[in-house]
């Protein structure tokens, strides 16, 4: 099946499975690859650059609720559609953490005047094929996880880009 090690941008090794919630019923973060019109949703970080929304999840809170909540804290975007893609697991120097992925349909985008923890949103027609060198983008963007979660989307006809 698929599962897959690596490592990451900082030479953590990264285990990532497209399986149903493998490392944790509950995991505390997640990550929301997004479309909006055809085009990528993403948020600029002020320190890590350009990635997809996610977050940690809060107290009280689902891993889906935190997905919703994440996405319309750093772009201003309602989701219409939550699919669950797989699941991570980053085994890192302070310890581990475990993230969701899901795949998210916006229709509704909001400009806000202040974003949470962000500069806010960033529309792409594509995601460039040099994102792993390219110093706009923040760390999370150049792993195989972003590569994996594309391939996953494709072959599962989760949507036509
Ligand atoms: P905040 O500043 O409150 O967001 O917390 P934090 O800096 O402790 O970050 P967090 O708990 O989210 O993550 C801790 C460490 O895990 C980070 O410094 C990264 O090394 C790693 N990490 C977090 N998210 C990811 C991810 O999506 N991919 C990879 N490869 N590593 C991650």
């Amino acid at each position: 099946m698929s599962y897959y090690t690596f490592e990451d941008y900082y030479k953590n090794t990264v285990e990532l499975s497209f399986t149903d919630h493998p490392y944790s019923p509950l995991p505390k973060h997640v990550w929301v690859i997004c479309r909006f019109k055809g085009q990528w949703l993403l948020t600029e970080h002020p320190r890590r650059g350009i990635e997809f929304p996610g977050g940690k999840v809060e107290e009280g809170e689902t891993a889906e609720v935190a997905a919703v909540r994440e996405v319309y804290e750093e772009t201003g975007a309602t989701v219409d559609d939550l699919v669950y893609l797989g699941q991570y697991r980053v085994n890192g120097k302070g310890g581990t953490i475990i993230k969701n992925i899901y795949f998210a349909t916006i229709e509704k985008l909001k400009l806000k005047a202040h974003y949470f923890e962000t500069n806010g949103p960033l529309l792409l027609n594509e995601l460039p094929a040099t994102i792993s060198t390219d110093k706009r983008f923040s760390f999370m963007m150049k792993d195989q996880v972003l590569e994996r979660s594309l391939e996953y989307i494709l072959r599962n006809d989760i949507t036509t880009f």
